[in-house]
């Protein structure tokens, strides 16, 4: 088997169409959720989903030379940093939010404002670590030794950190935690704990929360696609295999638990009945750009069951999942889920979901800028 790559011609030309819409459609907004009316909202700026829309806009704008991607971009981490200023919920998210806006907005037009933005992210970041657990603290009113699996996509705001500011403090956290993460979240089969409790004062673990997934033991999918994205990440910045083998584990247990459409429901292990449990698409999209990154790194027949398995859930969510027939829909892809235990946004378009989607079909067309 080789590393030849099909064609995904046909979906960018039909994102690139659908952006030109987005861009019309969205004004001003700050998109999380689009419901079955599909209009996304309007959320708070220091919401954890802030930086998806803006990172659309920068990919669309470094694919296209389009000012008007550029403009709609440009002042999102200006947003952020004024909200940072006030009363505000800015947690270990900080990630999520700079990276596609302050970090590639530095990148790609070298904006001295934007690179000290991304690096006072970087800083409230790394305040959050703590030494004892050797861990990134998660939200702001849960326990103070709560962990959580999705800090390993925010890693890279602190590898970014330490190689722009030389100061490797930065990535000595982000190794710390990542050594955290294959300790304690990722299970040796593969599957991945959403929240882990440490005792905030001697870093004892406590044990397995289970958060957004169906239960301690269960395996949330999106979770996963965190885990197996982020520890990929950590080998890129590190050369550490460890990471490598890590990530390697998480996604050889997610191809394995797709069913048959390579959509994968939202947690693994939900219940008895999973063919009528919920899909999320997020965590397919989000799961397929993290497969990129790993067959970009292993060489050969290993890279290239990770592209094809990539391959294989964007295709599905080309053919399947998204809006194209329904051009006033304001998102690109449908059947996410955000929050299933809650009971919150089952069965809704996510910004992520559409943010992760076209990051990775614009590294199937040659986008090289990395945001995470
Ligand atoms: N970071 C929260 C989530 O994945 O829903």
């Amino acid at each position: 088997m080789g590393k030849e790559r099909n064609n995904f011609a046909e979906p960018l030309a039909m994102l690139l169409d659908k952006g030109e819409r987005m861009l019309l459609q969205m004004g001003d907004k700050s998109p999380h959720v689009a419901k079955a009316d599909g209009v996304y909202d309007d959320m708070r700026h220091d919401w954890w989903t802030s930086g998806f829309w803006p990172g659309i806009l920068w990919i669309l704008y470094d694919l296209t030379g389009k000012e008007q991607y550029k403009e709609a971009a440009w002042g999102w981490d200006e947003k952020f940093e004024r909200k940072m200023m006030q009363d505000n919920n800015f947690h270990h998210d900080v990630g999520f939010q700079f990276l596609p806006t302050a970090v590639i907005k530095h990148k790609l037009t070298g904006d001295p404002d934007a690179l000290r933005r991304g690096l006072f992210a970087a800083n409230f970041l790394a305040g959050r670590y703590n030494l004892a657990g050797r861990f990134l603290r998660a939200w702001n009113q849960e326990k103070l030794g709560w962990s959580i699996i999705d800090s390993t996509m925010n890693l890279s705001l602190l590898f970014w950190a330490a190689e722009t500011s030389n100061d490797p403090r930065f990535a000595h956290i982000a190794k710390a935690h990542a050594d955290t993460v294959v300790e304690h979240f990722i299970r040796e089969d593969g599957s991945v704990r959403h929240i882990v409790n440490f005792d905030p004062e001697t870093g004892e673990y406590l044990g397995a929360i289970g958060g957004q997934g169906a239960g301690p033991d269960s395996a949330w999918s999106r979770g996963a696609a965190w885990a197996l994205y982020g520890m990929a990440n950590a080998y890129t910045y590190t050369g550490d295999e460890k990471y490598m083998r890590a990530s390697q584990r998480v996604a050889n247990f997610f191809i394995a638990n797709l069913p048959s459409d390579d959509v994968p429901h939202w947690d693994f292990r939900a219940s008895e009945d999973l063919e009528n449990e919920p899909r999320d698409t997020s965590a397919g999209a989000c799961a397929a750009s993290g497969l990129l990154e790993l067959a970009s790194i292993l060489p050969g027949n290993e890279g290239s069951v990770y592209l094809r398995a990539a391959e294989r859930i964007l295709t599905s969510l080309h053919h399947n999942y998204a809006t194209w027939d329904l051009p006033s829909h304001d998102a690109i892809l449908v059947q996410a889920t955000g929050h299933k235990p809650a009971g919150e946004n089952v069965d809704v378009s996510l910004i992520y979901g559409d943010y992760f989607f076209v990051e990775a079909i614009a590294k199937l067309n040659g986008w090289k800028s990395r945001i995470f």
